[in-house]
C-alpha cells in the first residue's frame, strides 16, 4: 500500500471523496486549475466565489495565486500580503529556502488558506522556470503535494498566459476548468489552450481531465451571445481528439451572467451570499451548481 493511502485513511477528518492517484503519489485534495490565456474573462473571480461555496460545504479549501498580478491574494487573503512576504514565488523558486507551507496565509473565511502572490517575484521565477531543467513542470505539482491531505479542494487561479506557470498549473492538477468570456473567447484561443492542455497530458500529468467550461459574464439577452453559447455547445459536444476518436467537453449547465453584485461583491472580498440581495444569492447558488459538477468530475 502507499504510504499515502494510510496517511489518508488516518487523518482526522474525514476525507469528502476516495483518496485518488496524481502522478503517482497519492493526495485526498481534489485539484482543479481555472484556466484561460486570455485576461479579464473572470478566473479569478470565479476562483473566488467556488471557493466561498466549497468552504459554505464545510470543505476545507486552499486557493492557489499562480498569476503574477496578484488579484486573488488581494481580495481572498484575509490580511494584506506584503511585497516582500514569501509567497508561491518562494515555493516554486529553487533560489529561495520557504516550502509552501512557511507561505500559506488564512483566508477571509474560516476553512480558507490562500497561497499567496504579491509583488513582482512571481515574475521572475516565471523566467527562472524558462531556463530551469528537467522537472521544472512539476514544481506547483510537489509543493502542493506536501500539503494536498490538508484540505478537500484546492483551486489554482491560473496566470492569463500558456507559459510554464501555467503549465505548472495544469501540472498539478487533476482537473481543469476552463473559464470564458462569450465575447472575447475564440476558437483559435480556445484550440490553443486545448492543445497545451493534451502536451501536458501527454508528457507531465496523464491523468489530467477537462472538468468542463465555465462560461462567465454571459450576457444572455443578446442574441449574439445566446448563438455563441449554442455553438460552442454544439463544437465541444462533436469534438474529436488529434488522431479523430471523439473527445467531447462538457460546457457547465447554465453560464454564469454578467453583473454588477458579481464585480462588486468578489472587490469586496465577500461571498455572493453575503452580499445581502436576492440577486447575489441566487447567483451564489449558481456558482453551488457549479462546484456540484466540478467536484462530480471527480473520477
Ligand atoms: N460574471 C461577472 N459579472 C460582472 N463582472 C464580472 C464577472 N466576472 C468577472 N467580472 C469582472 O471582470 C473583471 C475581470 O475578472 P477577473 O476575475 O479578474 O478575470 P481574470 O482573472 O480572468 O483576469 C473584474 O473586474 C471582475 O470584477
Ligand atoms: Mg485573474
Amino acid at each position: 500500500m502507499y504510504p499515502g493511502v494510510r496517511r489518508a485513511a488516518n487523518a482526522r477528518r474525514t476525507p469528502i471523496s476516495t483518496v485518488r492517484a496524481i502522478g503517482g503519489i497519492t493526495v485526498t485534495a481534489q485539484i482543479i486549475a481555472l484556466c484561460n490565456q486570455k485576461g479579464g474573462v473572470g478566473k479569478s473571480t470565479t476562483t473566488f466565489q467556488l471557493g466561498r461555496r466549497a468552504v459554505l460545504r464545510g470543505r476545507k479549501v486552499l486557493l492557489v495565486d499562480n498569476d503574477p498580478q496578484g488579484n486573488l491574494t488581494s481580495v481572498a487573503a484575509a490580511d494584506v500580503v506584503d511585497e516582500d512576504q514569501a509567497g508561491l514565488a518562494d515555493a516554486l523558486s529553487a533560489r529561495a529556502p520557504e516550502t509552501i507551507r512557511d507561505v500559506i496565509v488564512p483566508g477571509v473565511w474560516p476553512g480558507l488558506d490562500v497561497v499567496p502572490t504579491s509583488g513582482t517575484t512571481l515574475g521572475y521565477v516565471r523566467d527562472e522556470l524558462v531556463i530551469a531543467g528537467a522537472g521544472r513542470e512539476g514544481r506547483l505539482r510537489d509543493a502542493l503535494t506536501a500539503v494536498a491531505d490538508d484540505y478537500d479542494l484546492i483551486l489554482i487561479d491560473c496566470a492569463p498566459s500558456l507559459d510554464q506557470l501555467t503549465i505548472n498549473g495544469l501540472t498539478a492538477a487533476e482537473h481543469v476548468a476552463i473559464v470564458t468570456h462569450s465575447k472575447l473567447f475564440s476558437t483559435n484561443g480556445l484550440a490553443e489552450l486545448l492543445k497545451t492542455i493534451d502536451n501536458v497530458r501527454q508528457y507531465y500529468n496523464p491523468a489530467l481531465d477537462v472538468a468542463g467550461i465555465i462560461i462567465n459574464q454571459h450576457e444572455e439577452k443578446t442574441v449574439s451571445g445566446q448563438t455563441w453559447v449554442t455553438e460552442l455547445r454544439t463544437a465541444m459536444a462533436t469534438r474529436t481528439d488529434a488522431t479523430g476518436n471523439p473527445a467531447p467537453i462538457t460546457v457547465l449547465a447554465q453560464p454564469i451572467p454578467k453583473r454588477v453584485s458579481i464585480s462588486d461583491a468578489t472587490e469586496a472580498a465577500r461571498g455572493l451570499d453575503e452580499w445581502g440581495t436576492a440577486e447575489a444569492r441566487d447567483l451564489g447558488s449558481l456558482y453551488d451548481d457549479h462546484l456540484t459538477a466540478l467536484e462530480g468530475a471527480r473520477s
